[in-house]
């Protein structure tokens, strides 16, 4: 495992979307797994700027969902689908045509689950996982205890996720209590796992990932048994890390 310490958000953010940018002009339709929530929006950033000022050509990436909310209508401002064509789809030019998730509002929960593990495969596998960290240790929507060969499948949100998600929504209670998450294993099977962790808030989960055992209890430590697995922190997250 690598990894590297910026002095902030921004610069963690500059330093992923050069790594994609790389990979984009040696692998022009390179599938790339994206993450929601307040850390990659720096990366977000800087690969939208890149591909406005013409420095980066992304008309032929592919993206592909980590999680998303179980019952949440597919429009629903909020779905993870609705938040990767704002963030991600859209800004980089692409159209929905070059963008995959699972079906959170499938009647057969399992059944979307294991086809969006076949589209994954069928693809071609992923190229590059981008990942944050929950401050439990969590990954996509793994939380603490799941198995680290897992795959995708339907997750209950512990409470305290559901609080920390809680900012984009109205109230707590409208935030979902399921989500579909590709599994621990799945997410290994990318061939490049890139986690962006920023603030004081993830230090303790980025010591515990980093320098702590392979642990369901902290299920990104399983980024330990990856080849190619890229930790990118802040200061601020990297202050636990001996
Ligand atoms: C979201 C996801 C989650 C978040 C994590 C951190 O798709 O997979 O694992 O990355 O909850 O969220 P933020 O970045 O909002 O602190």
């Amino acid at each position: 495992m690598e990894v590297v310490i910026v002095p902030d958000a921004k610069a963690g953010g500059a330093l992923i979307a050069e790594a994609i940018a790389a990979l984009l002009s040696r692998k022009p339709d390179a599938l790339l797994g994206v993450a929601t929530g307040s850390t990659p929006l720096p990366i977000y950033d800087a690969l939208a700027d890149m591909v406005r000022s013409g420095s980066l050509d992304a008309s032929r990436a592919r993206i592909c969902q980590l999680d998303e909310y179980v019952g949440l209508p597919a429009d629903h401002p909020e779905s993870y689908r609705s938040t990767v064509l704002r963030q991600v789809v859209e800004p980089l030019g692409l159209t929905e045509s070059s963008f995959m998730g699972p079906d959170g509002t499938a009647e057969d929960v399992q059944g979307a689950c294991d086809a969006y593990d076949r589209a994954l495969s069928e693809a071609g596998g992923v190229d590059l996982q981008l990942l944050g960290i929950g401050t439990d240790g969590h990954i996509g929507f793994n939380e603490p205890c799941s198995s680290l060969a897992s795959r995708t499948r339907i997750k209950t949100l512990t409470e305290q996720t559901r609080q920390d998600n809680a900012r984009f929504f109205d109230s707590i209670d409208e935030v979902p209590h399921h989500v579909i998450t590709q599994g621990i294993g799945t997410i290994l099977e990318a061939r490049h796992l890139v986690l962006l962790a920023t603030g004081e808030g993830k230090a303790e989960a980025v010591a515990q990932t980093v320098e702590g055992p392979v642990s369901a209890l902290v299920p990104a430590s399983a980024l330990q048994l990856h080849p190619h697995a890229t930790v990118v922190v802040d200061e601020a997250a990297a202050s636990r890390l001996r």
